[in-house]
């Protein structure tokens, strides 16, 4: 039976099953479900989600298309019973075996898992004329390497293409997932390390690897391949977020992030330890998503994310005037640690160090708070303003407070005691503070938090919550 995803759809077909499956509150894929089912004049099953569902309908024609990576590590075996799973789900399962994975597992037992062949060769003159490497490309919805060795991640990250796996890893638009696993030395390699960044900067997804016992006796450490259920629940989670995204596109969003910098005189300023990470990773989850994303951004140390409008600003007062000129925008997320106070008596000049004379007083004056000007209007307000609430204690309590005072419609609460390493650190854990109640995020890389904000954003503008 041939095979249709959500994707291959036209643009009007699209919005039109966007909003049918809004309003019936299913995912795009069970209101197909729910269409076949009503042609074939079956009686209407209720709503359902998750992996139960998809595996007991998996035999309609939207079965996820999902092409495996096998890389030549001595986790490939537990691919096999990856493969399995991803089955289970009902995902239409390919599978390609580096020739070094077939030194660990063979094309016969992947094969039979996969129930059709498994691809080895980029130049096989069978597969080639069949299902070439751009096809096996172009016919993924996600593509995931399972277990992804260093030698793999370096090529992806040069973007090599000597060999059928590395080929279709350039050729594919679709997301990738990698699942790491390798010697706790390699993977803290520096090049490795190298390596990683550059594919997160390319927007590959990551799970794992765990730490724990390797292969080889005596060795403990981080380089575990996640285990298969995980991969699993990790492909779950992407294409969830995938399909929660669509009604981000063509939105316009603004985003403030980083810190201010407060001018005391031409050469000093004072400043705060916001590293800009959690403001940019929203931009970029948002971007990703087909948004059409402004960030206005306090000075970082960061790369630009792709597809983002960034302005860059020094003082609150530059940022304020710089989120005013960006509006209108359908969705506004204030992320940055804007200064409270300036410095009121700031010197033209630089302030000198004179032998007996008195120690500078500062005098400050309060800065604008940009959240509330922009959440109080009462023309051109965003119809969606989100807030973040850096807290010490009482996190909730204080959150519930300020949601009130600064007049908006979320705020996105966190612990940052220098305890919680949040603060400039890489992982984040929210508590999403709104008017109908709380809920408590996991602790998340900043990445998985953007993400996850964007999904709750998206089904906020179809409708289905607020
Ligand atoms: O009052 P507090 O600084 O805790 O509020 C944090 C929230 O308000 C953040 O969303 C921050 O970006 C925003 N804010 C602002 N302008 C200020 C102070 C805070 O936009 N001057």
């Amino acid at each position: 039976m041939a095979s249709l995803t959500v994707r291959q759809l036209d643009e009007a077909l699209k919005q039109q099953l966007r909003l049918r499956a809004a309003r019936n509150g299913r995912s795009m894929e069970d209101e197909i479900r729910s269409i076949l089912r009503e042609a074939a004049g079956e009686t209407e099953a209720p709503p359902q989600a998750g992996p139960a569902s998809r595996a007991e309908t998996s035999a309609t024609a939207v079965a996820p298309r999902l092409l495996l990576i096998v890389g030549g590590g001595i986790a490939a075996y537990k691919s096999l019973d990856l493969i399995r799973r991803l089955k289970e789900l009902g995902y239409a399962v390919r599978c390609i075996l580096t020739q070094a994975a077939t030194q660990f597992v063979t094309p016969l037992a992947a094969g039979a898992l996969v129930g059709g062949p498994v691809y080895t060769d980029l130049f096989n003159p069978d597969h080639e004329f069949d299902v070439g490497h751009i096809r096996l490309a172009r016919e993924a919805d996600l593509v995931v390497v399972a277990p992804a060795t260093a030698d793999l991640m370096a090529k992806m990250a040069q973007g090599h293409a000597n060999d059928l796996a590395t080929a279709v890893l350039l050729a594919t638009t679709a997301k990738i997932l990698l699942a790491p696993a390798m010697n706790p030395a390699m993977w803290a390699n520096k090049a490795t390390q190298r390596n990683l960044a550059q594919l997160k900067a390319d927007g590959v997804t990551l799970v794992g690897p765990n730490a724990g016992e390797m292969a080889e006796r005596g060795e403990r450490g981080l380089g575990r391949m996640a285990e298969p259920l995980e991969i699993a629940a990790a492909v779950e989670r992407l294409f969830k977020a995938e399909n929660a995204v669509l009604p981000i596109k063509g939105k316009r969003i603004l985003i403030t992030a980083g810190p201010t910098h407060e001018p005391i005189d031409p050469v000093r300023y004072i400043a705060n330890r916001s590293s800009g990470k959690q403001g940019y990773a929203i931009a970029a989850a948002a971007a990703e998503a087909g948004a059409d994303v402004v960030l206005v951004s306090g000075p970082v140390n960061l790369p630009r994310p792709q597809n983002v409008d960034v302005v860059a600003v020094e003082s609150a007062r530059d940022m304020l005037a710089a989120v005013e000129k960006a509006l209108p925008a359908d969705v506004a997320i204030f992320a940055a640690a804007v200064a409270d106070w300036r410095v009121a008596n700031a010197g033209a000049q630089k302030i000198k160090k004179r032998p007996g004379a008195a120690t500078p007083q500062l005098a400050l004056a309060e800065n604008p708070d940009i959240l509330s000007t922009i959440a109080h209007r009462s023309d051109g307000r965003p119809p969606l303003v989100i807030g973040f609430a850096a807290e010490t204690e009482n996190v909730v309590a204080n959150a519930k407070a300020k949601l009130a005072r600064k007049g908006c419609d979320w705020i996105l609460a966190n612990d940052v005691s220098p305890s919680t390493g949040i603060m400039g650190g890489d992982s984040n854990t929210i508590h999403l503070v709104t008017a109908a109640g709380v809920d408590d995020w996991p602790p998340q890389s900043k990445e998985e938090a953007a993400a996850m904000l964007i999904s709750r954003i998206a089904a906020t503008l179809t409708g289905d919550r607020h």
